[in-house]
This record gives structure tokens, sequence and C-alpha cells, in this order.
């Protein structure tokens, strides 16, 4: 095996993909380069299964180094570096390496625009998501994945036959594409309008005001009704034409990485499927329930949609330590945050906007604890996932909550900082003075723009 020599990425000690200045610096003469690094348990004939795939796909191989895994005694980690590999080869790639290793992940060496040193791989553009597409952790297929043996269709072939054709669904979507639009059957639309009326009712006294005014613009463009189940497609377009949000089909569960990841670009990763219907009051995952009625409605608050984001900005380049937190500080504000409105507790976290009995417990009992959201705080908060939530943080006001994030963000240690650019639909690594003097000619234009609105609205703008 080639040992890495200088100047060339590296496997750091945290499992980071690392490349020097030096790499970045020759950057125009060379192809750009892609670097993967997956798992191996120890076993004959495991690294050559795990390259065949490599060699089907005519993919290059410039490099491939390895060492004792540090998560597990029984595997070898692997980097593995790659010319001229294009996405669609990637994706194969990717597909054909998870059913030999674990822990695959995707490294780009983006010859433009190189962060410095030690930085997990993360989406640049907005079709770089078409990436996670297969990343499920658990998505309750009948080949590929499994429900765990509590979830209540885990013995209905015909329930799992219809996962499998929402995770079919999901895999194979690409960006850009209309989400497919699903025949419900008439059994799954009867277990939603149970959800539906029984939410429905608990609404106007138990979720904040941003969930309550635009929820009559759901039902009136979107479909949102007892006896229909409404189209991703729909909703995703609904929420575009609000804040620039947009809903992607995902087979199940993602990693925290991957799924804080869309957040950055605005692209919330939605279930289509829903709960078995032995059981309309209780899903053990999110479902396409959870995610209309309780998540779909707040993305389309601009201070919400802004809130969310930063929370995907945060994640970006992110270390698996800070991944964590960030993803402690969304379950206490996106899945179960409440918020303070005149003088009220309210609702705003889809985990609770779409459990009837949560609900009620949330703002109701005297048995929670109710405390400030306070990121530093709430990002070191243990909590439980199979019961209800004994604390819950709430905040005033979603601009004070953006605040708050913002700030923490600002704490993680990173080498450089990211915008996101919502022209060219990508995450742009502010590593030169160059791109910072970009970004504030396009906040000096956008300030005129404010100034002479002001002056227009002040009644003076004619005497200029
Ligand atoms: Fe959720």
């Amino acid at each position: 095996m080639e040992q890495s020599p200088s100047k060339r990425p590296k496997m750091q000690k945290d499992g980071h993909f690392s490349s020097s200045t030096n790499d970045v610096a020759s950057k125009n003469d060379k192809p750009a380069k892609t670097a993967l690094m997956f798992s191996l348990a120890h076993s004959i004939g495991s690294l050559a299964n795990a390259l065949k795939p490599f060699e089907e796909l005519k993919i290059n191989m410039e490099h491939i180094e390895s060492r004792p895994s540090k998560t597990s005694s029984d595997c070898y980690d692997f980097f593995v570096e790659c010319i001229d590999c294009d996405s669609a080869k990637l994706s194969r790639l990717v597909e054909c390496l998870e059913k030999h290793a674990t822990n695959v992940r995707v490294c780009t060496e983006n010859p433009d625009d190189s962060p410095a040193d030690s930085v997990p791989w993360f989406p640049r553009k907005i079709s770089d998501l078409d990436k996670f597409a297969n990343h499920i952790l658990q998505y309750g297929g009948s080949e590929g994945g499994e429900l765990d043996a509590d979830h209540p269709g885990f013995t209905d072939p015909v329930y799992r036959a219809r996962r499998k054709e929402f995770a079919d669904i999901a895999i194979k979507y690409r960006h850009g594409e209309p989400i497919p639009r699903v025949t419900y059957t008439e059994d799954e639309i009867k277990t939603w309008g149970t959800v539906y009326n029984g939410l429905k009712k608990l609404f106007p006294t138990h979720a904040c005001k941003e969930h309550t005014s635009v929820f009559p613009l759901l039902e009136e463009q979107c479909g949102y009704r007892e006896d229909n189940i409404p189209q991703l497609e729909d909703v995703s377009n609904f929420l575009k034409s609000c804040t620039g949000f947009q809903l992607r089909p995902v087979a199940g569960l993602l990693s925290s990485r991957d799924f804080l990841a869309g957040l950055a670009f605005r692209v919330f990763h939605s279930t289509q499927y829903i709960r078995h219907g032995s059981k309309p009051k209780y899903t053990p995952e999110p479902d396409v329930c959870h995610e209309l009625l309780g998540h779909a409605p707040l993305f389309a608050n601009p201070a919400f949609a802004e809130f969310s984001q930063e929370i995907g900005l945060a994640s970006i380049g992110a270390s698996d330590d800070y991944i964590k937190k960030l993803a402690t500080c969304y379950w206490f504000t996106i899945e179960f945050g409440l918020c303070k409105q005149l003088g009220k507790m309210k609702a705003y976290g889809a985990g609770l906007l779409s459990s009837f009995g949560e609900l009620e417990y949330s703002i109701e009992s005297d048995t929670p604890k109710r405390v400030p959201f306070d990121p530093p705080s709430t990002a070191e908060q243990e909590y439980p996932v199979t019961k209800y939530q004994p604390l819950y943080y709430y905040t005033e006001s979603f601009e004070s909550a953006l605040e708050k994030m913002r700030a923490f963000a600002a704490t993680i240690p990173k080498a450089f900082t990211v915008r996101y650019n919502p022209y060219t639909e990508s995450i742009e690594v502010l590593n030169s003075l160059d791109k910072v003097k970009n970004v504030a000619l396009g906040i000096k234009s956008q300030v005129d723009v404010l100034m002479r609105a002001m002056e227009k609205i002040n009644g003076d703008g004619d005497e200029k």
C-alpha cells in the first residue's frame, strides 16, 4: 500500500480529509480529484471486493492508504483518491461501495474553492445533495433496509412493500426534477384524516401564530384536507414562493451531518410515506403527517426559514463533535421548540405540532421544565427520543433565536467562513480577500436599495 507523500491529501487522526495549500495552489493544472473514505471489516477479500467497483466503473485510482480504525478494532479505514470521476459515476460508486463497506464518505477537492485544512466533506452546489440520496441510515423497505421489530408495520408485508416504493422514489430523485406525485391508498388517506382532524382542533390554541397564520393558505393552495394527503411537490412550490425553502424526498433517516447540510441550501429532506394505519396516533419515525403538518407551515415564515438555514450553515465544515451539538439545538428548536407569544407558551417544533399527546402536554402540563433557549447549554442537553420531553426550550421570537444561534455558530472552530449564494445555489467559502470584497459589494448594493426605499417611504424621495 502506497505511503502518503507530502503535499498529498491525507487522512487525519479525526478521520477528516486534509489537503495542503500546495494542492490548492497548483489547481489549474490538475484535473478535479475526488477522495473517498470508507471502513472495512478485517476479512480476507474485503478490500478486493471494495475495489472492484472502481474497476467496473473505470474510475482511475491515484492513491490509496489505510489505517486501523479509531472507532472499531475490527475495521480498517481506507482513503482512496481518484481522478476524473464525474458525479454520476461517483453516485454509482458510493452505492456499490456501501454494499461492502461502512462509513462511506466522499471528500471532493474543488479546485476553485478549497478550504484549507482538515475539513469534512460538504456539498458545494445544491445538486451535490443528490449524493445523500442513498446515504440512508434506515428506511424500512423490504430490501436493503429494515424496520425495527417494534415498528407497527414490522410484520405487515403490504406496508413494507409500500415503504419500498417510497424509498425508490426518493433514491432515484435528482435535484431539479419535480417530486413524483403519489396516489395514496384509501387506507393511507384514512390515517392522514385521523391525524389531520385531531391536530387541527388543537392548532388554534396550541400552535404558534406563524403556524396558524399559514395553515389556511396551505388548505387553499396545497390541498391540505381531511380527505387528501398533499403532494410534496405542491407544498415545496408553495414554500419556495414564500421563503425559497424547498422539499426534497428522502427514503428515511439521514445522518445529522447530511440532514443539516440540506438546511444550509434551504432544502428540507422530507419523507413521503405515511405511518402504519394500525396506530394513527403514533409513529416511531418522521412520516408525511409529521413533515406536512409539523414542519412545512413553519418553513413558510421568513424568520424561521433564516433560523433553520443558520443551523445548516453552522454545520458546514464543522467537526463531528459540533455536528452533535447543532443536531441537539435542532432537536430542541425545530423539532420540540416552544415560543412565548402574548405571555402564553405556544409550540413551533414539528415533533409537537404533529403529536396530539405531546402538543397538549408541552403547553398545559406542569411536569416538564421550560427554560429559555440558550445554544451553548442547549447544545449539551441530553434528551429522550421515545417518550415525552422532560425539558423544553422556548424563545421569545425567531429573530432572537437566530441571533443566539449566530453567536453560537461564531464560536465553532473552523478555518473559514461560508455563505449561501442564492443566485448560484451554492455554498461559497470566503477564504480570500477578493471573495469577501464581492460579498461586501453585494451588501452595499442592498443597503443602497434599502436607503432609497426608506427615503421614498419617508416621502422625501422626490426631492433627491
Ligand atoms: Fe422532524
